[in-house]
């Protein structure tokens, strides 16, 4: 069995989820401002929903599909968002999603965490391809995306249906190359 990994970084440490991190997830996670930008949480985030997704976490990463860490503050361990990789072994590629608590947003921490989970997945877990995607009218998760040294690849026009509408979504990814040759 394998333990999810701790990542340190300057502000940040990406460290698993804990059943103590319910509460904090629920009110993060449950607020509009997260539900509204992403496709799978769910609104509004009922008792217990933060319990069953943490729960997940260790099987997913033990059976290579899913690398999911709490962001949290060094100095507290306050958890003020989650990060992921989502891992497609096949392919060596991987998907990077995330999302940072209203109260913080704005302080550069995302961009620090997906850089931290980026390094790891490159260097660790030996990904060749990491993607992203946003919804377009999200451009602050395009600027993470663009800020980690992610290159834009193209818009699908109405791929997803969010609340009952069609949502484009626009795709970003890194090669380990470029990673490599860039040091992000
Ligand atoms: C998107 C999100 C993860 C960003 O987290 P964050 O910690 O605020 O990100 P950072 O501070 O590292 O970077 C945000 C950048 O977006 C910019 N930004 C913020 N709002 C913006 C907007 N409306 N248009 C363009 N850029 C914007 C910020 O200025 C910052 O760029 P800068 O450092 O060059 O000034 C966070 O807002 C969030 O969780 N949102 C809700 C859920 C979500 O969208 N998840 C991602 C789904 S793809």
């Amino acid at each position: 069995m394998k333990t999810l990994p701790i990542i340190e970084l300057e502000r940040l440490i990406l460290r698993p989820f804990s059943l103590d991190d319910t509460k904090v997830v629920q009110e993060l996670a449950g607020d509009i401002y997260v539900a509204e930008m992403t496709l799978n949480i769910p609104h509004p985030y009922d008792d217990g929903v933060a319990k069953e997704w943490i729960e997940t976490h260790a099987d997913d990463f033990n059976e290579g599909r899913l690398l999911t860490l709490a962001v949290v503050h060094k100095e507290d361990d306050d958890v003020i968002g989650a990060i992921s990789i989502g891992i497609n072994k096949k392919f060596d590629h991987g998907e990077l999603a995330y999302w940072i608590g209203k109260k913080y947003k704005n302080n550069g921490y995302c961009t620090e965490a997906a850089k931290g989970i980026v390094k790891y997945a490159f260097e660790e877990l030996k990904l060749n391809r990491i993607f992203a995607r946003h919804l377009g009218k999200n451009p602050a998760s395009g600027k993470v995306m663009e800020k980690i040294g992610m290159r834009y690849e193209g818009l699908l026009r109405q791929h997803a249906k969010k609340w009952g509408v069609y949502e484009d979504l626009m795709y970003y990814g890194l090669l380990k190359d470029e990673y490599d040759s860039e040091k992000i």
